[in-house]
């Protein structure tokens, strides 16, 4: 799906992120690094409490779930079996001009006219040639029999009388053909005419009305086309180039043009995104590893570790948080797509449904089996006779509601299901939940059905067994009745033998390694299945910032309303929970009360103090950072207007404005309620 780019919303993004210290450009004294993005004090705060509350919700607060940390840098083996060093490439083309590479999927679509050009030869050398033509007499290579002939088929065309020459171009439409392409190559090799290309090139005149395009027409001189032209035969070696223009039609909607030149682009080819680097000081192809493009394999990898000291059973999870790096062609639209991102991940492993089948004696359905099927309501109590569809639909509604907590709106994403051919490779079914990004509907995060395509890989890869042993199911098969037995061999058997096949395993052995496998359930044994919630953290802290931006009116100190900037995070996710300050700096009384207030929250959630400048200010400042609570001391504090109200604050909330007075004693426990 081609990205829109930024919009005038995105920009004003952008730059808050700046001035306000959420994200920065990396590198950017040197110019910055594209597709890199460091996070400032407020960003990292956020992202911080995004992911910490990622973790709890998928691994604290539940039983089945644990969690890993491992590299970056992994055995290569892992990304031969994992298939990403072969398939995960995107298709890229480069412009035939400046070289700039694109994403193929990715150009924006052109319209326009297409001039066709089938090589350039130096102008100055073919005026004098042209010059010498009116007198061949005094011409030693007008008396060449071998060569006149040839010259004056191609001078026969003439250069156009261009006022812009000589920047000029052959117009050669009509009279260009196969001899004409002879006489150009004999006259080349003879060296006569200098430096000359027969290369073909194609250039587009970017534009929808169709008269843009008139030189051919009109022979008024050079357009873009031209130019373009004569800058591809340039960088050839051909130092004034005069083009031949041999054929100009109308092409819409096309990618194979560069939308900022019109210069065409080569075909796609496949570019694989893994960054490679070498372990060890020889930079040999045997020293080749590969920064890891996603956190999920090595779970994966790790899986029969994890399973013997975590003593936990299928169904089970396995979480990763951390650092994952793709070279992408293009990184666009801010962070969401970067080079350099973290994920969080988990796969979940659960009992094939043959398994499920015999131990539950059926497997739970789903009422439908449309793709349009929504998730709402799911009831969430999990089940032991779950297929691979309910446990699917289980953390797809999980991860909607996880969105929803920390302030993202079930009407701000949509669930998409992607069709059977949009499937990657090893998945059964995915879907994707997207947010309503200002540059477009875009995904936030995967929920993919891997089957157990990836234990299996890494089986056949590493040698080493991957599945488990599961006593229940060796209990409950022998009392299953012959017919059923049978029935669910044959499902393993052909599921497997489907796997073994398509991954390219010989016939022979693929009939031998499925029956075998099917073989083991009998024993109990069989390769658990994957489901696979797989978010993006930064895309994350984008949406979340996307969402909590706002503009409205505010009163300032003298009551005039004001335009702010509103960041509306909720107060689980926001940077600083709460701000202090005393009413002024100058009052030795409100300072010292102030930092009290400080000091008993400090222990137990960000605050900033702040006693610079007006007080409006102030909660301006903190509007922007998307603090949701500011809290000021003033003389009531001090118990200047009575006793009644001596050690209580205003605590002001940052959407409504609205204030209220609390006691200090009761801030805490008020508090923590709504930031946790
Ligand atoms: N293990 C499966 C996997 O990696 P993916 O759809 O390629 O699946 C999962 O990536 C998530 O990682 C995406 O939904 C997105 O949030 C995030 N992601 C992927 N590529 C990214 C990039 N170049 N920049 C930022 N986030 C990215």
């Amino acid at each position: 799906m081609a990205e829109p780019k930024s919009n005038e919303l995105m920009e004003k993004i952008v730059s808050l992120c700046k001035r306000r210290g959420f994200i920065f450009q990396s590198s950017e004294i040197y110019g910055g690094i594209n597709g890199f993005w460091d996070y400032g004090p407020l960003g990292a705060e956020l992202k911080r409490n995004v992911k910490e509350l990622w973790w709890r919700t998928m691994v604290h607060n539940r039983e089945d779930v644990v969690g890993l940390e491992a590299t970056i840098i992994m055995a290569p083996q892992i990304w031969r079996a994992s298939g990403h060093v072969d398939t995960f490439s995107d298709p890229m083309c480069d412009c035939r001009v400046t070289g700039k590479r694109f994403r193929a999927d990715q150009v924006d679509p052109q319209s326009g006219w297409v001039a066709k050009f089938a090589g350039a030869v130096d102008f100055d050398l073919f005026q004098k040639l042209a010059s010498e033509g009116e007198s061949p007499e005094r011409s030693t290579i007008w008396q060449r029999v071998d060569l006149a002939p040839h010259l004056r088929r191609v001078l026969m065309c003439g250069p156009q009388s261009s006022p812009d020459a000589p920047t000029g171009f052959f117009e050669m439409t009509s009279s260009y053909d196969l001899e004409m392409e002879e006489s150009i190559r004999i006259l080349a090799k003879s060296g006569v005419i200098g430096e000359v290309s027969t290369e073909p090139f194609l250039a587009m005149e970017i534009g929808d009305n169709p008269k843009s395009f008139t030189w051919i027409a009109t022979g008024r001189g050079t357009n873009r086309t031209i130019k373009v032209a004569q800058e591809f035969y340039r960088r050839r070696g051909i130092k004034k180039p005069l083009v031949f223009a041999v054929g100009l039609q109308r092409e819409d909607n096309s990618q194979r043009f560069n939308p900022e030149n019109g210069a065409e682009l080569t075909p796609p080819r496949p570019f694989n995104l893994m960054f490679k680097t070498y372990v060890g000081p020889v930079e040999s192809e045997d020293n080749v590893a590969y920064l890891r493009p996603e956190t999920a394999q090595a779970i994966f990898a790790q899986f029969k570790n994890v399973l013997e000291t975590s003593r936990q059973k299928a169904p089970f999870g396995i979480a990763q948080m951390g650092k994952a790096f793709r070279n992408e062609v293009t990184p666009r639209n801010f962070t969401f797509r970067s080079r350099e991102f973290e994920q969080m991940e988990l796969e979940f492993f659960i009992k094939p449904d043959e398994v499920i089948e015999a131990i539950k004696c059926s497997v739970s359905s789903v009422q439908s089996e449309s793709s349009e099927l929504k998730t709402e309501n799911l009831k969430l109590e999990t089940s032991s006779a779950w297929g691979w569809k309910e446990w699917h639909k289980y953390w797809v509604e999980e991860r909607i509601k996880f969105y929803e907590s920390i302030g993202l709106p079930r009407t701000t994403l949509e669930e998409y299901w992607q069709k059977p051919e949009e499937l990657a490779h090893y998945a059964r079914a995915t879907v994707d939940i997207l947010f309503k990004f200002p540059f477009g509907t875009q995904e936030l995060e995967g929920i993919a059905a891997r089957s157990d395509f990836d234990l299996s890989q890494h089986e056949r890869f590493s040698g080493k067994p991957m599945g488990v042993f599961d006593d229940e199911l060796r209990a409950v098969w022998g009392k299953l009745d012959e017919a059923k037995q049978k029935e669910l061999w044959q499902r393993y058997h052909d599921a497997r033998h489907k796997y073994l096949t398509k991954t390219g395993v010989p016939a022979e052995q693929a009939a031998r390694d499925a029956k075998e496998d099917a073989d083991g359930l009998a024993k109990g044994n069989y390769i658990p299945h994957v489901i696979e919630p797989s978010a993006g953290v930064d895309r994350l802290i984008l949406a979340l910032i996307c969402h909590a931006y706002s503009e409205d009116q505010a009163p300032d100190e003298k009551g005039k309303m004001e335009s702010r900037v509103v960041m509306r995070f909720h107060p689980r996710i926001a940077p600083v929970k709460v701000a202090v300050f005393p009413l002024l700096k100058n009052k030795p009384d409100l300072v010292t009360k102030a930092k009290e207030v400080r000091d008993q929250l400090r222990p137990h959630m960000t605050v900033f103090y702040d006693e610079t400048g007006a007080i409006g200010r102030r909660y301006r400042r903190q509007d922007e950072a998307g603090t949701p609570f500011g809290i000021t001391v003033d003389f009531d504090t001090l118990g200047e207007k009575g006793p009644e109200l001596k050690d209580t604050v205003t605590l002001r909330d940052r959407d409504t404005m609205k204030q209220e007075r609390v006691k200090i004693g009761e801030l805490l426990p008020m508090l923590l309620e709504k930031v946790r």
